[in-house]
């Protein structure tokens, strides 16, 4: 009768089972307790002589049985209920799995067309590199045929830089052979000028070397070519040394006239003197020493020194040394010109020198009534010819 509830409650919801299926310690502490009370009660019942022992005994063992009974299908049954549990967990675990697989497959599908779709792209790109390669190839192919013209530019610009050293080094060649020439015709001139100044002129005592410091042999030849011609009176000389003696020389074998020579330097006016004498040419070369002075920023020679002369016919500009300061000789035909003859010579030397060149220049602009020449002699000389008649 205790478990009459239960029977009839079969079959129920599982979780109604679960909560009125007591556990197998709950069955057995109420059986205990069932039969303990029956079994108390049937003690009370056999001492008080309600029923006779040997039936409560009985009676006793009868509810002993079917408590045992209870205990049994109690247990069957709460088994049932956990595996009808075990059971609809299952289920729901297939559902699950079944809705997983289902997501599986639709991501398998999905990943199936993604990789279709990639593998047509793929197969695009392998196409167009396959273009690309074909074209790579022929691009590789134009360069391999480019490189090859290009080494033999190279090879020929090679052949032509070497036969371009040789023309070069042959120039050089002509060049050192033509600077040869030169020189050795520019000794040659130097030379032929000297012989005929000595076999024209004949001088009484050793001379000075000329070149260098001196002037050179064909500048003293173009000199004492104006004195043969012109036999000027007044020979003015700007720097004194060998020429002073050579242009005595030239006065005295052509006749007429007399030389002055300006010299800065006190101590090579002294030389000159010793010069002139040991020559004998006192008489017509005059080395007057004229010291250095300001004239418009330039140093020149004092004009004190020169005031009186007049007339002179030929000028001979040779000094003072480029040392003194740039465009040294140029107050020499600002200075002299009113000491000149109408038609004075003025004789530039050194005119390789740019200094002397842009003297030039200036005297031609600022005195018109000059004109030049120039003279292809070694160091360079210009010859100005006054014109005011
Ligand atoms: C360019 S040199 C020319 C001198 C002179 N016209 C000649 O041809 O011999 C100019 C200066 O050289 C200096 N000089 C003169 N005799 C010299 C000598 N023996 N050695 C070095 N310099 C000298 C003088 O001061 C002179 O004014």
């Amino acid at each position: 009768m205790l478990f009459f509830p239960i029977y009839i409650s079969y079959p129920l919801p599982v979780e109604r089972i679960r909560l009125l299926t007591p556990s197998t310690r709950q069955l057995l502490i109420i059986s205990a307790l069932t039969g303990g009370l029956t079994v108390a009660g049937l003690v009370v019942l056999s001492a008080v002589g309600a029923i006779e022992w040997p039936v409560a005994v009985q009676l006793a063992l009868s509810a002993a049985t079917l408590a045992a009974l209870a205990v049994t299908v109690m247990s069957v049954r709460r088994v049932d209920g956990k595996a009808l549990r075990t059971d609809k967990r299952v289920k729901r675990q297939e559902a699950a799995l079944t809705a997983q697989r289902d997501r599986l497959a639709a991501l398998t599908t999905q990943v199936e067309r993604l990789a279709r779709a990639g593998q047509k792209n793929v197969d695009t790109v392998v196409t167009a590199l396959g273009e690309d390669r074909v074209e790579l190839a022929g691009h590789t192919a134009s360069l391999n045929g480019h490189t090859v013209a290009l080494n033999g530019h190279t090879r020929r610009l090679d052949e032509q830089s070497a036969a371009l050293t040789a023309i070069r080094s042959a120039l050089a060649g002509l060049d050192e052979s033509l600077r040869r020439q030169r020189s050795s015709r520019t000794e040659y001139n130097q030379i032929e000028a000297l012989v005929d100044l000595r076999a024209l002129l004949q001088p009484r005592a050793p001379l000075p070397r000329l070149r260098g410091w001196a002037a050179s042999p064909d500048v003293l030849r173009l000199l004492v070519e104006r004195v043969a011609a012109d036999r000027p009176k007044l020979i003015v000389e700007c720097g004194s040394g060998a020429s002073s003696v050579w242009l005595g020389y030239a006065v005295e074998r052509f006749g007429g006239g007399r030389v002055v020579a300006l010299e800065h330097d006190e101590r090579f006016a002294g030389t000159s003197r010793d010069l002139i004498a040991a020559h004998g040419l006192d008489s017509i070369v005059e080395v007057r020493h004229a010291p250095l002075t300001e004239w418009q920023t330039f140093p020149w020679y004092d004009p004190a020194v020169f005031e009186d002369l007049s007339d002179a016919g030929l000028v001979f500009v040779d000094g003072p040394p480029e040392q003194t300061g740039p465009l040294a000789r140029y107050p020499a035909v600002p200075l002299l010109l009113p000491h000149c003859a109408p038609d004075a010579w003025i004789v530039l030397d050194d005119t390789v020198r740019p200094d002397e060149r842009e003297v030039a220049e200036r005297w031609l602009r600022e005195y018109p009534e000059l004109s030049r020449t120039t003279y292809a002699a070694e160091k360079g000389a210009m010859i100005f010819r006054r014109s005011t008649l």
